[in-house]
């Protein structure tokens, strides 16, 4: 039987990490994959030079993940179209602002039999209110699309330190029975490796909505480490913010596990990597120390990298606000309202303190 064509949507510091994952493996299992592995890249130069051509010739995304020795059959391309051209799977992986015009120039160009898997963190918010990125992806491309979602700091995972990651992803429901398709076992393949652990479940829901939800948290534990209020603070704002998440999903999506939250690397194991030492907390502690906005913390912390955290918690706000439940969303609302709204910092305490019989 053919192998399985993979394409990679994306190039940035996750991005590329995970294609170099799928590049490994699509050479390990050489009669399951098609050994090369194409890589969307948005183009850019960097001093006169086209980034996809630096990759293409020294194997190395020296803006994105510099320092890293890239597969020689990961291709770069700058072409989408090309790049997704005869490919059975498709791995999104850009920062999610981007999804819709991704996928619109997408549209019309990927057969109904393609397989895809979203390793976006955030929601899409439209007419059809909240959404998960993948059930955006299958609804607008009408393609059966799954989810990874993991404790993984893009770097560590790229320079082979072990972690674990989930991935889920439900079978396509008229597939059953008709001959080769995309399964758990297919995607353990894709994405397993000893220094990279997949567990594959079912529930696509509970691990994107923790790890969309989580970048919230994780600019308020840097808000509070930030003003200096130590690990004491940081552990409070993850307790109420995992409470939060788990609201979130039963309110929303409550076809997602409580479970998947705290059994799966996607559920708290990534809501405290991305407190320790992920990009958002990062841009809270900035922002804490300095005064500065979130965006002007980004745009100069992380030469091009994005802070999921800020617009998804003006996704959220937005939603809560359409269903009339911002109160039941304290952190996420504070969040909200000290990014957009230069609300102070110091209110945190308050603006989260869940009152009781004596108050
Ligand atoms: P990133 O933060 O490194 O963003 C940079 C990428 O965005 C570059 O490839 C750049 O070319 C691209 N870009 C800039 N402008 C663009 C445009 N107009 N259209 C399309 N692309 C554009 O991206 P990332 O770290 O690869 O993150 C992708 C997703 O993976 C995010 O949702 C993120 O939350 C998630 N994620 C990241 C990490 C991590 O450690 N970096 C880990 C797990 C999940
Ligand atoms: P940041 O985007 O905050 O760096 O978090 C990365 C991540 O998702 C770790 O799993």
């Amino acid at each position: 039987e053919k192998p399985f064509k993979i394409a990679v949507i994306g190039s940035g510091n996750w991005g590329t990490t995970i294609a170099k994952v799928v590049t490994e493996n699509a050479k390990q299992y050489d009669k399951l994959f098609y050994p090369i592995v194409q890589m969307w890249v948005f183009e850019e130069e960097i001093e006169g030079e086209k980034l996809t051509e630096i990759i293409n010739t020294r194997h190395e995304n020296v803006k994105y993940l510099p320092g890293i020795r890239l597969p020689s059959h990961l291709v770069a391309n700058p072409d989408l179209l090309d790049t997704v051209k005869d490919a059975d799977i498709l791995v999104f992986n850009i920062p999610h602002q981007f999804l819709s015009r991704i996928v619109s120039q997408l549209k019309g160009h990927v057969p109904p039999t393609v397989r895809a898997i979203s390793c976006l963190k955030g929601f899409e918010l439209g007419d059809k209110g909240v959404q998960l990125l993948s059930s955006f992806i299958t609804d607008e491309l009408n393609i059966q699309c799954g989810a990874l979602s993991g404790a993984n700091i893009a770097m560590e995972v790229a320079k082979k330190k072990w972690s674990e990651t989930t991935v889920a992803y439900q079978m396509p429901e008229d597939f059953r029975g008709k001959g080769k398709d995309v399964d758990h076992q297919v995607l353990k393949a894709l994405f397993h490796r000893p220094y990279f652990h997949v567990s594959v479940i079912d529930d696509v829901a509970g691990i994107s909505i923790a790890g969309a939800l989580k970048n919230v948290v994780a600019l308020g534990c840097g808000f509070v480490e930030g003003l200096g209020w130590g690990n004491n603070a940081a552990a409070a704002i993850q307790r109420v913010g995992l409470g939060e998440i788990i609201k979130f999903g039963q309110m929303f999506f409550p076809e997602s596990s409580v479970e998947t939250y705290y059994k799966e690397s996607a559920g708290v194991a990534d809501l405290i990597t991305t407190c320790s030492g992920g990009r958002n907390v990062k841009v809270g502690k900035m922002m804490a120390k300095t005064g500065k906005t979130a965006l002007e913390c980004e745009n100069e912390l992380l030469n091009g990298q994005s802070a999921q955290g800020i617009i998804t918690s003006k996704e959220v706000h937005d939603w809560l606000v359409t269903c009339n439940k911002v109160e039941d969303y304290p952190l996420f609302e504070a969040v909200y309202q000290i990014v957009f709204n230069n609300v102070s910092m110091d209110k945190i305490p308050e603006m989260i303190e869940e009152l009781d019989s004596l108050g």
